[in-house]
């Protein structure tokens, strides 16, 4: 598995699940469950959820998956968020300690905040600092924060220690080329790709399914690759059917060619200005 090594040189793999819209209802838990255990299965070893997804449900299926899973705890790496109105200082940590139950673990590899709120930055960069000293977190980041809001956070103490920003990226959706993905890299912070396949859209793509046809994939897996050709992206697209799971983790190992790259760049241009950062 393609790899994206984080500040402080610990290696994630470019290819995690996503696990939005699970843990929602009790008739489709159980396939759920099934879908996180059989990734596990497949070798994904990053799983992305939030205390949001079905109301803390999503946490309680990888909860439930991992308990009962192929592989031990340590070697998977997980993400969680946190809403933005528990964001205090006291509510993060209080957040922070219901997901560690639903999870079922002692820790989360990385803790985002879900995006902008109005509890100052600095309040929930002191909440992740101390919970990182309490070992309930091994690294904590942003989602849905365009440069504006990373350049604010950097002016705060401790602002430069977040890791990644989780922000909507695909070949549809490039606005973060033109700024945003060019002052992550400049400051080490890791670009994690939410809805690579455009939330399914981009798997019934004619441009993309031109140039998978020609090479025996699938337009989900060219989305996929296109969104892991740079070496510091990752992607967390989400699937519940086995053979989604698969074609994506397959997709990790795919490499387009220039000519490939120059197809998707005349169907979806980069950027040529800025835009305001897209959010689902
Ligand atoms: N930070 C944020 O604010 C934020 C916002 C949105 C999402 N996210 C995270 O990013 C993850 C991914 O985003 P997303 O779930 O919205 O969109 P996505 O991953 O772009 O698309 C998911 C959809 O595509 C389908 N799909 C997956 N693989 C496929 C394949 N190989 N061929 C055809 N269809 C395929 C899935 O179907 P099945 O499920 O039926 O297999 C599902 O309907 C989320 O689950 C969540 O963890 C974060």
């Amino acid at each position: 598995m393609k790899t994206v090594t984080l500040p402080g040189d610990e290696t994630v793999p470019a290819l995690g699940l996503g696990t939005w819209r699970m843990g929602e209802s009790k008739r489709t838990r159980s396939a759920e469950v099934d879908a996180v255990r059989l990734a596990l299965e497949l070798g994904y070893r990053l799983i992305d959820t939030a205390e949001m997804y079905g109301e803390g449900g999503a946490e309680e299926v990888i909860g439930e998956a991992l308990a009962s899973g192929p592989v031990r705890r340590e070697q998977v790496f997980l993400v969680s968020k946190v809403y933005p109105h528990n964001a205090s200082r006291k509510g993060t940590i209080a957040a922070c300690e219901r997901s560690l139950v639903r999870l079922r673990t002692d820790w989360i590899d990385l803790y985002l905040l879900h995006w902008r709120g109005a509890v100052p930055l600095a309040e929930t960069v002191e909440a992740f600092e101390t919970l990182r000293a309490q070992g309930k977190i091994r690294r904590w980041g942003v989602s849905n924060f365009d440069l504006a809001d990373l350049q604010e956070l950097w002016s705060t103490d401790d602002g430069a220690q977040c890791t990644a920003n989780q922000v909507y990226y695909s070949a549809s959706q490039r606005g973060i080329e033109f700024d945003l993905l060019p002052w992550q890299r400049r400051h080490g912070v890791a670009t994690m790709a939410y809805c690579p396949i455009d939330q399914g859209a981009l798997a019934r793509n004619g441009a993309l399914a031109a140039i998978a046809r020609a090479r025996g994939a699938t337009a989900a897996q060219v989305a996929l690759a296109w969104v892991l050709r740079q070496p510091d992206v990752i992607a967390i697209p989400k699937a519940v059917q086995p053979a989604h799971l698969r074609d994506n983790f397959a997709a990790a190992a795919m490499t387009l060619s220039a000519a490939e790259l120059a197809q998707i760049d005349a169907a979806f241009p980069p950027p040529a200005r800025k835009r305001p950062l897209h959010m689902s």
